[in-house]
């Protein structure tokens, strides 16, 4: 349970959040409570609250770190974005580059990691196998020189899915692996069970018990052998599961209906620097010639698509004039298409830097999610955030996940027109939308509700942003640079330095 206190004799000058635990004892100043109540009362619900005029407070607010994980993020709407914005390291290319570090005794250096949650928990999942885990500020350095205990605990995959990309790695290297099954997350189902088909392929017995999967290779074959693989369904993580464990297995691996992902080309490259033999990374058709050993290397990640399509985004709904620099503007194509048909104004001005400005009133226009190079199922959420802010009726189409539509009601409850039919969305724009508290779902849900938030009359408060800080490095500091009034109430990431001495 959050409140603000206001301490005794600083009313002026300081506010502090304090966190009670929801059985844990009140705070002792009464006095204090009750001036904190009134102020929270304040910054939820005056429209024209102070928290924008006091940001001397709100950075001492800032300072302040809760142990609540429900941090929010209060936006006033209305401002243009203009000016530059970095993008960062793309976290689904660095969770499995973290994951092969598993293949081989050596160090493997890791550049341009993005500070973000699902990364420390990566960290903690390879440090509780034994491995060590050095995250510093420009390179992280991994080493699984010996893996004390190959196992993948529920208590870390629970709270990532992309955990379950340490099987194929642990069962290659070790020649058996323990892996938490995960449960089902809010955009859907997400099974593994192509992963799992795909080691039994390749000579891995499996089975489930307890909730864990317990992986081995027969003890008198001892390694993997290389497979045909044809998976039934395109799959990201599934692809780079199997490649991991294919480039240790004896002999040939062939893959078919591979997943053409940008991020699966980071961790094939990362692995050909570690030795290995892979060809059709990027492509349908992937083959591996397994080697008996890897070795350490060190390997730049490619900045992250789904960080620069928000801030294309982010550019174009504010009406706003704002160059994302430091991204891949070849990983953008579909989005980038996209947003002109919606009128944004779209220049490439180098391969790493995309300008995005008004074009004049946005239009309605369809998109349906497809696997690379089609239309992200990541960039959906941010596009419908968009679409509620075109001239006529958008449809929106999701084909990847059955679910991943959440963050539909919240935008309901800000003024849009929305009526989800099946897996299709309609949206009818342009709508008013004016300020409400919204409630972040998972993680691209979370980044569509700030996008509204930045057009939406008055200040929003988005609640549960321990969503957004799953996948966005400093979210709030990139969108404030470029002129967005956002502030949050609570600090639930540590800074970089407090992260770095804890890893
Ligand atoms: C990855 C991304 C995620 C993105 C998704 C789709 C990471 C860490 N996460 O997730 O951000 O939204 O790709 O682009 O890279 N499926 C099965 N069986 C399986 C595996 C998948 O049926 O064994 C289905 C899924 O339910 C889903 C579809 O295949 O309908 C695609 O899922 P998948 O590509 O595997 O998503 P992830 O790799 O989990």
């Amino acid at each position: 349970m959050l409140s603000l206190a206001v301490l005794p004799g600083q009313e002026s000058v300081t506010k502090v959040l304090v966190t009670r635990p929801a059985r844990g004892p009140e705070p002792s100043n009464k006095a204090a409570e009750r001036g904190a109540r009134r102020i929270y009362t304040e910054v939820s619900e005056t429209p024209r609250s102070r928290l924008f005029q006091e940001r001397h407070s709100i950075s001492i607010l800032q300072a302040a770190r809760p142990q609540s994980n429900m941090d929010k993020f209060v936006i006033r709407g209305g401002n243009p974005l203009t000016g530059f914005v970095h993008i960062s390291g793309a976290k689904n290319s660095a969770l499995p580059c973290m994951a092969a570090a598993i293949l081989t005794e050596d160090g493997v250096t890791l550049e341009n990691i993005p500070h973000v949650r699902d990364i420390e928990t990566e960290r903690r999942l390879l440090a509780s196998m034994g491995a060590e885990v050095d995250l510093r500020e420009d390179r992280t350095i991994l080493s699984c020189r010996t893996l004390s205990d190959p196992v993948a605990k529920y208590e870390i995959v629970k709270t990532m899915r992309a955990s379950a990309l340490v099987l194929g790695p642990l069962i290659a290297r070790t020649g058996m692996a323990r892996v938490a099954m995960p449960g089902g997350c809010a955009i859907g189902g997400r099974p593994i069970d192509l992963h799992i088909k795909g080691l039994e392929k390749m000579g891995a017995e499996i089975v489930q018990e307890h909730g864990y999967l317990e992986a081995r290779v027969d003890a008198q074959i001892g390694r993997l052998r290389g497979a045909h693989i044809v998976f039934d369904k395109i799959t990201v993580t599934g692809t780079e599961d199997l490649l991991m464990a294919a480039v240790l297995a004896e002999g040939e691996t062939l893959m078919e209906n591979c997943a053409r992902e940008p991020e699966v080309c980071d961790l094939a490259a990362l692995l050909i620097a570690m030795g290995a033999r892979i060809e059709g990374a990027g492509t349908s058709t992937i083959h591996v010639q397994g080697v008996p050993s890897l070795h350490g290397a060190r390997y730049r990640i490619s900045p992250d698509r789904i960080e620069a399509g928000t801030f294309l985004v982010a550019g174009a709904i504010t009406g706003g004039d704002l160059t994302v620099a430091n991204c891949n503007a070849a990983h953008l194509g579909a989005v980038i298409a996209k947003l002109e048909e919606a009128g944004a104004r779209i220049d490439v001005l180098a391969p790493d830097a995309v300008r995005v400005r008004a074009g004049g009133p946005l239009r309605a226009a369809d998109i349906s999610t497809e696997e690379y190079p089609g239309f992200p199922t990541d960039m959906q959420a941010q596009y419908m955030a968009l679409a509620t802010q075109a001239e006529g009726v958008s449809l929106v189409r999701e084909n990847i996940f059955e679910n991943r539509f959440m963050h539909v009601q919240e935008l309901v409850r800000m003024g849009a027109n929305i009526k989800v039919d099946g897996s299709t969305a309609t949206v009818r724009g342009p709508a008013r939308l004016s300020s409400a508290a919204v409630m972040c779902s998972d993680l691209r849900a979370s980044a569509s509700l700030v996008l509204a938030a930045l057009v939406a009359e008055g200040e929003t408060v988005v609640d549960r942003v321990y969503h957004m800080d799953r996948g966005y490095e400093s979210i709030e500091e990139k969108l404030s640079q470029v002129g967005a009034q956002i502030q949050r109430l609570g600090n639930l990431f540590a800074p970089r330095e407090r992260a770095h001495s804890a890893a």
